[in-house]
């Protein structure tokens, strides 16, 4: 039998609803806020709507096929959940329970470095694929620590993320007061009753919450201090010698992660980098950046098919999907869609949201008539009442006053 929050949260927008209503306010915000005035979280999915699909319907497939090849593995589906910190705020051991929806969904999952659980530990699970997310410290050391650390307990990629070396200006965390373990004033107890669920699995969690990763061996810290430490590691002098690093230290896959420049794309070709995740980190770093889905098309251009090119940012729809994937990504990730389904129903939420995707996808690539992946193609998508300009060619003619621990996560 369906559960109940299933029937209801029959598509992303009302898992949104339904983790809204779950969550405490500060908590939803959190995940649901971006940077300033969300200009940037608005236009990711904007940007999508305003992009329409040109259906080829006739001779259309019986049957579709979702899968897509990434660093020799096969996904059964060309979306991935995207690397959040502090997850384990919204469910406890999230981190956990998301890898395993995804392992179970035949996709990947991209541990956060602000993860609850330590990067060893989701290890033990043997979920695959699993990636790791890192940033560059000014300590060296400690960058290639961790990821010394990620090598030896076999994660399959790395992924640097190169938009989050100056904290983001999240302005609902600031309003909420935002505290990690989260502090409720008189606002928000209002309709806390909605809330006891996640007050009672969160009840012994809660003084736990830490970022697993940063943990040091026989010293106590509080996940404030924390975030301080956290934040001074982080290099706003970043640069491509780090990439070099970087790309001598890890073997393995390795992804840059905010790229919206073709000539930053130009640069990692040049350094030797195996993929890239066009992304503006959901709009909660530096608003008034460019979309997602604006900025693809100019790195695809760069890119010219050598590496693979995924993307984020406003991804809700299986259509998304399908208009991502027609311009040339090779695959989406999504943040808060993970985030929104562990806060409803942990593994199964985070599973039902997926798969919803899954479904979803599947429809979209029956209705605009591509068998598979590979038949998905700019000739598929129109903008406004002209040929989409994208392709004339194509045959259609500071750290917050108050909120430290949140803005370190990312
Ligand atoms: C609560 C939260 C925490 C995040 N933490 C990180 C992080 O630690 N590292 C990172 O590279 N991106 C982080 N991101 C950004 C996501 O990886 C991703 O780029 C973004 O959420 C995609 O947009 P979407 O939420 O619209 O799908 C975080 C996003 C959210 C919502």
């Amino acid at each position: 039998m369906t559960a109940g929050w299933q029937r209801r949260g029959y598509n992303v927008a009302c898992m949104r609803a339904l983790a809204r209503t779950a969550l405490p306010r500060p908590v939803f915000d959190f995940a649901d806020g971006g940077a300033e005035d969300e200009r940037t979280l608005r236009g990711n999915e904007a940007a999508f709507a305003d992009l329409a699909l040109l259906p080829r319907p006739m001779n259309g497939p019986a049957t579709r096929d979702l899968s897509v090849d990434l660093f020799g593995t096969t996904l059964a589906l060309p979306v991935l959940i995207g690397p959040t910190g502090l997850a384990g705020l919204f469910w406890p051991d999230a981190e956990r329970l998301a890898a395993r929806a995804a392992a179970a969904a035949g996709t990947a999952y991209c541990l956060s470095h602000g993860s609850v659980c330590t990067l060893e530990k989701l290890a033990e699970l043997g979920t695959a694929p699993r990636w790791m997310q890192v940033f560059v410290y000014n300590d060296r050391e400690f960058m290639r620590a961790l990821i010394a650390r990620a090598a030896a307990a076999g994660y399959h990629a790395l992924v640097l993320t190169i938009d989050n070396q100056l904290l983001g200006n999240r302005e609902r965390d600031v309003r909420n007061g935002f505290t990690i373990p989260p502090r409720f004033g008189p606002g928000e107890v209002v309709g806390m009753a909605l809330k006891l669920p996640w007050l009672r699995r969160m009840y012994r969690e809660l003084p736990r919450i830490t970022f697993g990763n940063y943990v040091r061996p026989g010293v106590t810290e509080d996940i404030s201090r924390m975030a301080a430490r956290m934040a001074h590691l982080l290099d706003p002098a970043l640069n491509w010698a780090d990439v070099d690093e970087i790309r001598q230290l890890w073997k393995g896959p390795l992804l840059l992660k905010g790229v919206l420049h073709p000539a930053e794309a130009a640069e990692a070709m040049a350094r030797g980098v195996d993929g890239l995740i066009v992304s503006n980190h959901g709009g909660r770093q530096l608003d008034g950046a460019v979309t997602s889905l604006a900025a693809l098309p100019g790195v695809l251009e760069v890119v010219g098919g050598r590496v693979p090119v995924l993307i984020d940012g406003g991804v809700r729809r299986g259509a998304d999907v399908v208009k991502a994937l027609a311009l040339g990504a090779t695959a989406c990730l999504i943040g808060r869609p993970a985030l929104w389904g562990v806060s409803v129903a942990g593994e199964a939420g985070v599973a039902h949201v997926l798969d919803i995707f899954r479904r979803e996808i599947d429809r979209a690539m029956g209705l605009v008539g591509a068998a598979r992946i590979a038949d998905l193609g700019p000739d598929l998508l129109f903008r406004g009442n002209a040929p989409c300009p994208i392709f004339p060619s194509s045959t259609v003619t500071s750290i917050s006053m108050t909120s430290p621990v949140s803005a370190i996560v990312g």
